[in-house]
């Protein structure tokens, strides 16, 4: 049984004994099938004891048993959906504040680590091209980004009283988009689901007969959610012409960017992701856009005041800020008091890689995808003009079917399966749709261990 305060020998026997399992799950993370659907024996996850059980029993439980069934989102051969990365260098970081400890909420009590967590912010801010009063909070994903942004929005824009107010977003937002409004007090009714065109983009003609008919009918136009990269086919909405419409009819933008905004840094994201500044707020996703464990979610707002604004209350235990410090006291610009640093995860890799290997990452592994020719096996696979391009690089995909399973029309969301082919290296991703034109298909990968290959990409 270990103490609660393990001596130095029993730390050192503790981290050894972790760090062995760790390192051959990483070294062995390409042989590893991408998904395992074996059933988990409910007694391997066992209640807790009286008094504890032993060390190394308990972590072959939890890596043999426990952690093996389903699918391996983070490891190579994963080729659905977009999903988080496995960057080592962020779990150390997260480690080493869970080890130390240190409570951000208040920037007195830790202004090193808030400092760090600022300074990611003000890079996040930079790469989308926000203004120097811009700002930011790290959250634990996109959809709880997304609700303080439509939170922060209605405080900022909206009277007490708002149950007229609307909030606009594709047929193809991600539904944290839908499930933002509702969390931020609108009832679904207050969500209008604005048709995409043929390239999966919000129809803007559509929009503005919404918006038009909701001003006809007394309602206020509140919000646009565009998307820099939506979940199933990877489209990026016209951001420039919907940043001029949301300025013409003062709405507030949002662009959900959880993924496809940090292919800024490459240069084709960055011209086809032009206007992403233009946004009140945006949401970015390192967990997914950079490859970092689950858990990194962002919403940088272009003025930061607006955070400040919805979030700021004051309490008797709480120190009172008469004048903004460069450092923000984070529970004062977000909903939560008591949470982990979270800006080491990112400033971590960050520093010990460098900014380039990401954008490599970013560049190699770029899988939005527009197939043609549904024809098996000559299909082939292109991008399209407003899709990111398919990167080059080694990659099992070669390996990859395409089993369509039904037809239809592109509304009736005709599902089709892409799968690898090799045995128990196979996972299906249920994104695909029917295509822009005749006799092609489209769907979206984002993997940060799986770029795709040249032969794939012009087969
Ligand atoms: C485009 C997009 N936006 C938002 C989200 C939600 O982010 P999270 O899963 O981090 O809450 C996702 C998740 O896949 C996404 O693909």
């Amino acid at each position: 049984m270990i103490a609660l305060e393990p001596s130095v020998e029993e730390l050192e026997r503790m981290l050894a004994a972790v760090g062995q399992r760790i390192i051959s799950h990483l070294a062995t993370l390409a042989e590893q099938p991408a998904s395992d659907l074996q059933t988990l024996a409910p007694e391997a996850v066992a209640d807790p004891p009286q008094w504890g059980r032993p060390l190394e029993e308990t972590l072959d439980t939890l890596f043999r048993r426990v952690i093996p069934p389903g699918v391996n989102s983070a490891g190579p051969g994963y080729l659905g959906f977009v999903p988080g990365g496995g960057v080592f260098s962020a779990a150390l970081g997260d480690f080493i504040v869970k080890t130390v400890n240190r409570f951000v909420g208040l920037r007195f009590m830790a202004p090193g680590l808030v400092r760090i967590e600022w300074s990611v912010i003000r890079w996040l801010c930079q790469i989308v091209g926000f203004p120097c009063e811009s700002g930011g909070i790290l959250t634990s994903g996109g959809s709880l980004a997304s609700f303080i942004a439509v939170y922060t929005a209605r405080h900022n824009r909206l009277p007490a009283d708002f149950l007229n107010s609307i909030i606009y977003v594709s047929d193809q937002a991600h539904v944290s988009a839908r499930k933002a409004a509702q969390l931020a007090g609108f009832p679904a009714a207050n969500v209008r689901t604005v048709a995409s065109d043929a390239w999966f983009r919000l129809d803007l003609s559509a929009l503005e007969a919404a918006v038009l008919d909701d001003k006809a009918h007394g309602l206020r136009p509140f919000m646009i959610v565009a998307s820099a990269g939506t979940t199933n086919t990877g489209a990026i909405d016209d951001l420039t012409a919907i940043a001029d419409f949301a300025a013409h009819h003062g709405l507030w933008l949002h662009v959900d960017a959880a993924y496809g905004g940090f292919f800024v840094i490459t240069p084709e994201g960055r011209s086809l992701l032009c206007s992403l500044e233009r946004a009140d707020s945006i949401v970015l996703d390192p967990h997914k856009g950079l490859g970092l464990p689950y858990g990194t979610g962002c919403l940088l707002v272009k003025d930061l005041n607006t955070l400040y604004r919805a979030h700021s209350m004051g309490a008797e235990y709480l120190p009172v800020n008469t004048e903004r410090h460069e450092l923000p006291d984070f529970y004062e610009i977000s909903p939560e008091l008591s949470r982990e640093a979270r800006g080491l995860r990112l400033w971590l890799p960050l520093q010990l890689h460098g900014i380039q290997p990401f954008v490599v990452m970013r560049s190699t592994s770029t899988q939005r995808l527009v197939i043609y020719d549904k024809k098996l096996p000559s299909y082939s696979i292109r991008h399209s003009p407003n899709y990111l391009p398919i990167g080059s690089s080694h990659s099992p995909v070669e390996r990859m079917k395409i089993l369509p399973a039904g037809g239809g029309p592109r509304r009736a969301q005709p599902r089709c399966f892409l799968q690898t082919s090799a045995k128990s290296r196979r996972f299906s991703a249920p994104n695909v749709r029917n295509g822009p034109v005749p006799g092609s298909m489209a769907a979206c990968f984002c993997s940060s261990r799986c770029p795709i290959t040249a032969a794939f990409a012009t087969a």
